[in-house]
């Protein structure tokens, strides 16, 4: 069959390189994709969110299903575009429709969803400039820091968290006040809970679910978790403290609740469900929802799976997931993000990377990120430029195999984080 990935980054490298693993992939299209898809796979130079492109490519290639890789896309209705259009229809698409997307895309909804269906997350209100002085109120009501969220999608910039309560009302007004544009519309105020966190990622076909390896992601910039948050610097999996004790009540507690209450509120959902929990003294709580797998979460996620991902996608669009069982690889995988030094703020790009065709690459994947390729060689072309993973027998080998190979590779003014993995 052929299948059409949509998205440019380390995840999307990451899916590529597990769907061209299956035997059922006759071609492979990433759109717009990067330098290390275009060597696995056809890159097309079309954006994601042009589904009118999306659908003349897919109608003018034969395409059999549609892998989304990003959250824009899925928000703005990719899925119900090739529903609600005659000659798409056939097509699956593997993500959840416009509403299901909504519990990424807006905060307030997802907060209204997990109150309606009693999961754990923290106390939470929901504001607009209409109502900022009851805003103000409530804030007064809270012990610091203050977390405040935009209520749409901000390019993860949208989430606030504030110590002092004069700076927080400051910061709430400027975000009411357009700070972000329309994403910033709402507001929700939430209390700030204290824990250790994990990303959970969830394949259902709206019916039927499996929980797929957990991993933690590295957000800040800096060693020991200091410094600005960026999209995230490095991932592992497993995650030793998300034992069984603690995944038992994340599934009873979040993923059964969460797949019936879609399923209660007729919400159409066939894709993969991340959720960003927080483990307050043994007690999972959601900090957020969102419709797709997490980056660089991705990295460490799909090497850990032995499954065939084309014949789960399959099973997803069939509604037959309960036919499949998630086969875990026994390997941990520890991610390291090589970002362009200066991310994530200003940063230069169009630096040749060197070393990525060394022959000792085993127990190793480079996923790349931002890069782009011509005759002349591979280019950084971003922020984040490219995902090194390692395998290993536990998580301390496979971190020690992704900073050897990491060492072969360097471009001008690299930053990483030196310490991915070593709280674990
Ligand atoms: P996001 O941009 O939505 O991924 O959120 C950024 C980060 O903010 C999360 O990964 C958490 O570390 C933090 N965060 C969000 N909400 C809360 C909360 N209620 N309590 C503590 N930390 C939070
Ligand atoms: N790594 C976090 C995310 O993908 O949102």
């Amino acid at each position: 069959m052929n299948i059409l990935l949509l998205g440019s980054g380390g995840r999307e490298h990451a899916l590529a390189w597990k769907l061209k693993q299956s035997p059922k992939v006759e071609r492979l299209f990433v759109a717009p994709g990067n330098a290390g898809t275009a060597r696995i796979a056809e890159n097309q130079s079309f954006k994601p969110t042009d589904f009118e492109t999306v659908k003349q490519f897919c109608l003018a290639f034969n395409v059999n299903m549609v892998v989304v890789g990003p959250e824009e896309p899925l928000v703005r209705g990719i899925y119900d575009f090739f529903q609600n259009d005659t000659a798409l229809q056939r097509i699956p698409v593997i993500g959840p429709s416009y509403e299901g997307a909504q519990l990424e895309g807006s905060k307030d909804f997802a907060k209204a969803f997990m109150q309606r269906h009693n999961i754990p997350t923290a106390s939470y209100k929901t504001f607009t400039s209409a109502t900022l002085n009851e805003a103000f109120a409530y804030l007064d009501t809270l012990t610091p820091p203050y977390v405040l969220k935009a209520d749409g999608l901000a390019a993860g910039k949208g989430v606030l968290i504030i110590n002092d309560i004069e700076e927080a009302k400051q910061e709430l007004h400027e975000v009411l006040d357009g700070r972000f544009g329309e994403a910033g519309n709402k507001v929700v105020i939430e209390a700030f809970l204290k824990g250790i966190e994990c990303s959970v990622f969830v394949l259902t076909d709206g019916d039927n679910y499996h929980i797929l390896p957990v991993a933690k992601d590295y957000k800040r910039m800096g060693e020991g978790d200091t410094g600005p948050n960026t999209g995230g610097m490095g991932a592992v999996s497993p995650v030793s403290f998300a034992d069984k004790t603690f995944m038992d009540k994340v599934e009873q507690r979040i993923v059964i609740p969460t797949i019936e209450g879609l399923k209660a509120e007729k919400i159409v959902y066939k894709g993969f469900i991340f959720l960003g929990l927080i483990n307050v003294e043994g007690e999972p709580f959601v900090i957020e929802y969102n419709c797709r797998m997490g980056d660089p979460e991705t990295e460490v996620v799909l090497p850990r799976i032995c499954n065939d991902l084309v014949t789960l996608f399959e099973a997803v669009a069939l509604g037959t997931l309960d036919n499949h069982t998630i086969i875990e690889d026994p390997h941990a995988a520890v991610t390291v993000v090589l970002a362009s030094g200066g991310y994530p703020g200003a940063y230069e790009k169009g630096f040749p990377i060197n070393g990525l065709d060394k022959p000792s690459l085993k127990d190793a994947i480079v996923f790349h990120a931002a890069t782009r390729s011509d005759a002349s060689g591979v280019y950084t072309d971003g922020g984040r430029v490219l995902s090194v993973s390692g395998l290993g027998c536990d998580v301390q080998h496979a971190q020690q195999r992704a900073y050897e190979v990491m060492g072969e590779i360097s471009f001008a003014k690299m930053y990483y984080r030196k310490d991915i993995g070593f709280d674990l």
